[in-house]
């Protein structure tokens, strides 16, 4: 039986169009973009279209798109570029509890630092509050950095009016958001938001791992983390992953063709399998927002009584691949913070999946990954009342 992939918040298959591109690449075009011979220009004009994919995604200028390694590096390069470069200006950045491990963890390196982080809470289903976050800003605000659609509970915050508060209050504090879960998924027109970065990642999106983009408005001033030479302007030294950024800019051109009609898709797929597993007589919580509310390929449920981590290899070994909360941190035990921070309790903590959905998956896998779950939840039932004392 074919396999099930619905792990793809944490990564996506790549289309097949992205994998023959970036390997002609890698065997016919493997000129240094930096160079000034025929090979060179080949390969910078490679540079050049993939730059220009991502900006028409964003409505940006392509000049404003700075190529990373991925989403980390470009969440490192806005929260650090912009903390070290602004620093004489303020030390305080405001950040939410929900954010991906590589904004948090950037935040707490730059406490030891010395600068101060105010880790906003949000509501049960995720969301920000645009009154917290008005009390949090203060002159010394250097930075914001607000996490687009959460990864694990596809929360979309509110980011225009969170943006249009920034600059009303505090207009020179700069303006970070995390779209690694947004980009080519739903529309993401960057300056209408009033943002001044926004960091994104190839492999969510059909493309190929170890690459990604920094958005940098133009004017907006950053210190580079890598010195070297004068690649992407400077901001990120270091000869450019061609086949892989060539391949990004690819599989944002063929996302973005299809973004609507993938969008409704993907809602579709995710009532159905709400309806399917009410049908087997599962029970089950809907973790963060509504799902036609929350973003189009995440599903976050709990099933009470059952541990997530039991029921995921039950899946898999049906060739159904879940993830338990976030792929990043789901080889710890310990609890997620996101579904820590939207306040469950122990119980729907521990039973918690996530079900992130792709253009691959169809409405068939929804019905086999029901009756997946309703037969794994009925053998542990039964496994749990064979257990003796119980
Ligand atoms: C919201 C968010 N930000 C950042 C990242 C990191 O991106 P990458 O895996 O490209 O380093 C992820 C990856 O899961 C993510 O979901």
């Amino acid at each position: 039986m074919a396999e099930i992939y619905l792990d793809n918040s944490a990564t996506t298959r790549p289309f097949e169009e992205v994998i023959e591109l970036q390997s002609r690449i890698q065997r016919e075009n493997y000129g240094n973009p930096s160079s000034i011979h025929a090979r060179g220009v080949a390969a910078e004009k490679l540079l050049d279209e993939a730059r220009r994919s991502i900006a028409q995604l964003l409505q940006c200028r392509e000049e404003e798109i700075c190529f990373t390694s991925g989403g980390t590096e470009a969440n490192n390069l806005a929260l650090k570029g912009a903390a070290y470069r602004w620093r004489r200006r303020g030390n305080h950045i405001i950040t939410t509890q929900i954010e991906h491990p590589s904004v948090l963890n950037c935040c707490r390196r730059l406490e030891e630092e010395g600068f101060t982080v105010t880790y906003l809470p949000v509501d049960e289903q995720g969301y920000v509050d645009l009154e917290q976050l008005e009390r949090a800003l203060r002159k010394e605000t250097i930075l914001v950095s607000i996490i687009h659609v959460n990864n694990e509970i596809g929360t979309i915050q509110p980011v225009e009016k969170i943006g249009a508060l920034i600059k009303s209050r505090h207009p020179r504090a700069l303006y970070h958001v995390d779209g690694v879960q947004s980009f080519a998924k739903i529309p993401t027109p960057v300056q209408r938001w009033q943002a001044d970065l926004y960091s994104c990642s190839a492999h969510k999106i059909h493309g190929p791992k170890g690459a990604g983009a920094l958005w940098v408005r133009k004017g907006v001033s950053l210190q580079p983390l890598f010195q070297g030479g004068d690649q992407e302007q400077g901001l990120r030294p270091g000869t450019e992953n061609t086949p892989a950024i060539a391949a990004f800019g690819l599989a944002a051109r063929l996302c973005a063709a299809q973004m609507a009609e993938n969008a409704a898709r993907l809602y579709h797929l995710k009532e159905k399998l709400c309806r399917e597993l009410e049908e087997a007589g599962v029970e089950f919580y809907i973790n963060g927002p509504p799902p036609a509310e929350a973003a189009p390929h995440v599903l976050n449920l709990s099933f009470p009584g059952i541990k997530a981590e039991v029921l995921l290899r039950l899946l898999e070994a049906r060739e159904i691949y879940v993830s338990p909360g976030s792929a990043c941190h789901s080889r710890r035990p310990d609890p997620s913070h996101v579904l820590t921070a939207i306040g469950l309790e122990e119980a729907r903590l521990s039973g918690a999946l996530r079900f992130s959905f792709s253009s691959f998956n169809d409405e068939e896998e929804m019905e086999r990954v029901a009756e997946a779950i309703a037969a794994g939840i009925r053998e542990l039932k039964a496994l749990a009342g064979r257990r003796p004392g119980q």
